[in-house]
């Protein structure tokens, strides 16, 4: 984790919560990172979309960002259930996950979807994290490097602002599993993120991009995770429902 890249901590909570349950998650989380002064690292939460405006205004003013799990590629329109970039921002959003691999699965998400909305989201103003990851079959036949270069490759805008787009890696089958690639497996696909990227955008983007690492991280395997050459912060699902336990991973930054 070079010092170019202050690392980033992000919590999806998914579909959990309701308002009692996320404001006093936010509140804690917000207060843990208030009391640090000047932690060395970023700190998001991405809550669903009923509790954004909420968590929003109980994180206000502590340094932590809030973001959306998932935007439309449209500004405005006629779709139903579907909320927009710009939406998100007026709620006080600053990033949103697009591509997550269970929109890919549930939602029938293709890479073409997601640089869309990826575009959408940095068209509004938004930073855009945008998840790639091989599934176990893909994995097991030996496909990770390949899967990862061709979504990489079609799920990055092709406008918009390069220096807002964070990258997660996030291996399908350590998703919620307990389950994680080695560091040497996490890192080699690290450094083919930022290989890809830099022939793309050149070394000086690249090497600000921030690239997370997400499935199963926990307090007990971040400081290992977060300290591999390329791995920028971690984007965490299960563990960051739990103030204590996200608050160690972000610790783990230190
Ligand atoms: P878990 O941390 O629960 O494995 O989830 C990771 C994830 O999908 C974050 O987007």
């Amino acid at each position: 984790m070079p010092s170019e890249r202050r690392p980033l901590i992000a919590g999806n909570w998914k579909m959990n919560g309701l308002v009692a349950d996320g404001m006093a998650l936010a509140g804690d989380v917000a207060r843990r990172y208030r009391e640090a002064k000047s932690p060395a690292f970023d700190m998001l939460v991405c809550p669903p979309f009923t509790l954004i405006g909420k968590v929003a205004e109980a994180v206000a003013g502590s340094g932590v960002a809030v973001g959306g799990q998932d935007c439309h590629r449209d500004a405005k329109g006629a779709h139903t259930g579907d909320v927009s970039a710009a939406m998100l921002k007026d709620l006080g959003c600053r990033f949103v996950i697009v591509g997550h691999s269970e929109r890919r699965t549930n939602h029938g998400e293709s890479d073409a979807d997601v640089r869309a909305k990826a575009e959408a989201a940095l068209a509004a103003g938004l930073a855009v994290i945008i998840c790639i990851g091989e599934t176990e079959a893909e994995r097991d036949g030996g496909r990770t490097l390949e899967v990862v270069r061709t979504q990489l490759a079609g799920s990055l805008p092709e406008v918009g602002d390069a220096a807002a787009v964070v990258i997660a890696y996030e291996p399908v089958w350590a998703i919620g599993t307990g389950r994680t690639p080695t560091n040497a497996e996490v890192q080699e696909v690290h450094a083919l993120i930022r290989r890809e990227l830099t022939g793309r955008l050149g070394a000086d983007v690249a090497n600000g991009i921030r690239i997370l690492y997400g499935g199963s991280m926990k307090p007990s395997n971040a400081k290992e995770l977060l300290a591999l050459p390329d791995v920028d912060g971690g984007l965490i699902g299960g563990a960051s429902l739990k103030g204590s336990d996200f608050w160690a991973i972000g610790e783990s930054c230190l």
